[in-house]
């Protein structure tokens, strides 16, 4: 399927502007244009996708009607019905989710001395780490310095960000580049052994570490060969759907779903940690997703239920460049590494609308402006979106560099009979990346004993606004630091006798909705795109 005869004809119009393109460098959006375009085009401030939150530590916030539900949804397991007196697994420390901060969690548990227990959703290694594509950030370049890489994170963020969580990914970036190389991580090098690095949005150093692109998938792989390699039990398909607490109030373990055997799994720790990732898949305004399958934000209702404190719920990442076309992709990432190698985004007339590395909530609302004025591109089935002239790529730094850098791309688009070494692509802002989440100090603990976060579940390291390359970073600066921290809580702590009180306490706050059931069933574990009655009502429980 390659692009229909209306496409071509703009095509026909971008490969005009070209070569006077080649010289043009587009100015930055000033504060004013900034402010002016987010309000106005970024999905953030679209009040009519927002609730207030009425129970919960976080009550009176806002967050989008779809997280809000199931934050205030009604639980799976109901307290009356669970044996706590049965428990399936030990450990001393569990860490629920099996990605790109899962694993530096469990590895650091591990070789702090502890017994560690690692449950995932789907397979490990199923997670938003394994799509990553474009790069991780570290200063460990001469003209660079955490200092400078700290300012580039809170302007990012827009000021907004926790400058503890901002100080600690900064300064551990350059050990942990050196940390996942020795483990066997291959990054883009030139002959003599020197990193490549490149430009993100928002970065004012080339500090993106890469490799091609597919950086994520090649993390993953290393972090998951190493818990491989180590006495760490692993089990998959065994989503977490209820924390545990002990009754002297500390998080003592987790509730566990069998998909296999459909039951429920009791697992007792003394020390919790939540990797379990955003939630791309609830498709928040109807915006499709870069995000795995299992991306459904279940450590955010697990912790919320206990009595973590979230923060920046009211605020997701739209990257970009989504894929707008074909339909097959939808939403698909186009990483940002493209634009970072020379590639421009331009209207259906050609022309340039804006920087292509504005920091990714500028950009994305640019490209929405662009199109609600009718200057976008409009597929067969109606998505609108602005071409990406990955050509120019070539012309800026000679052929085959993008069949160098992009491998992965050039055979995603090729698949579909579209060669964007050679012609365009379209794209337009796809939901991306949760910016907030629950609330953590810099070694990964929460307002609740026993229970650590890291990752895309936690909150505060963004602020308002994540730059590219900051995400697989966050989760392995702050896996690493999770599980250190929770080996050293396990290594001191009591457990006492096991209770769901809290889920008791929680129905009371839902009120008669929730014995109606009339709300929606919380963790949501796998989305749903039939929209037929829930087939999974309370896990064989009632
Ligand atoms: O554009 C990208 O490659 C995405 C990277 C990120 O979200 O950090």
């Amino acid at each position: 399927m390659s692009y229909t005869e209306e496409m071509r004809r703009s095509i026909a119009k971008v490969e005009a502007t070209r070569q006077r393109r080649l010289d043009e460098v587009y100015p930055r959006v000033g504060d004013e244009e900034k402010r002016e375009l987010l309000e106005n085009y970024h999905p953030d401030y679209n009040a009519e996708a927002f609730a207030t939150l009425k129970v919960g530590p976080n009550a009176g916030d806002r967050t989008p009607r779809e997280l809000a539900s199931l934050l205030e949804g009604r639980p799976r397991v109901h307290p009356d019905k669970v044996d706590l007196s049965r428990v399936d697994l030990e450990a001393d420390v569990l860490v629920i989710g099996g990605g790109g901060a899962g694993a530096p969690a469990a590895l650091l548990a591990q070789e702090n001395g502890a017994d560690v227990l690692l449950v995932t959703k789907l397979r490990f290694g199923d997670a938003n780490t394994m799509m990553a594509q474009g790069g991780i950030q570290a200063a460990d370049k001469p003209n660079d310095s955490p200092a400078i890489h700290y300012l580039d994170v809170m302007g990012g963020g827009h000021f907004k960000n926790d400058p503890d969580l901002v100080e600690a990914l900064v300064m551990d970036a350059p050990f942990v580049i050196r940390w996942l190389e020795e483990m066997g991580c291959m990054f883009d090098k030139e002959p003599d052994g020197t990193m490549i690095t490149g430009h993100g949005g928002g970065t004012s150093r080339k500090r993106m570490h890469s490799a091609r692109d597919y950086t994520g998938a090649e993390i993953m792989r290393t972090l998951r060969d190493e818990v491989r390699s180590r006495p760490i039990r692993v089990l998959e398909f065994h989503p977490a759907i209820e924390l545990i607490k002990d009754k002297q109030g500390r998080v003592a373990g987790a509730i566990l779903y069998s998909f296999d055997r459909n039951e429920i799994v009791v697992a007792r720790a003394k020390a919790v940690i939540i990797t379990t990732g955003g939630g791309g898949r609830l498709h928040y305004q109807g915006f499709p997703t870069t995000n795995h399958y299992g991306a459904t934000a279940d450590g955010l209702v697990m912790a919320y239920r206990v009595g973590a404190k979230l923060s920046f719920i009211d605020t997701m990442q739209y990257h970009p460049t989504g894929a707008a076309y074909p339909e097959q992709i939808l939403g698909q990432l186009v990483t940002e590494k493209v634009r970072g190698l020379g590639a421009q985004l331009v209207n259906a007339d050609g022309e340039q609308f804006v920087y292509p590395l504005e920091p990714r909530d500028v950009e994305a609302a640019a490209i929405v402006r662009e199109c609600r004025r009718g200057k976008g591109v409009v597929t067969p089935s109606g998505q609108c979106g602005v071409w990406l002239d990955s050509p120019m790529i070539e012309v800026k730094r000679g052929p085959g560099t993008i069949e160098k850098a992009l491998p992965a791309m050039v055979r995603q688009f090729k698949r579909f009979g579209i060669d964007m070494t050679k012609e365009p692509i379209l794209v337009y802002p796809t939901l991306h990346y949760q910016n907030g989440g629950i609330s953590i100090r810099p070694d990964g603990s929460t307002n609740v004993p026993g229970l650590y976060a890291a990752g895309e579940v936690t909150g505060g390291t963004h602020g308002r606004n994540r730059l590219m390359g900051n995400s697989l970073l966050e989760i392995t600066v702050f896996g690493r630091r999770a599980g250190r921290a929770a080996a050293e809580y396990a290594a001191k702590a009591e457990v006492g006798e096991l209770t769901l009180d809290h889920l008791r306490e929680w129905f009371d706050l839902l009120g008669p909705e929730a014995a109606a059931e009339e709300l929606e069933l919380a963790p949501l574990l796998l989305p749903d795109y039939t929209r037929h009655e829930r087939t999974d009502e309370v896990l064989g429980l009632e």
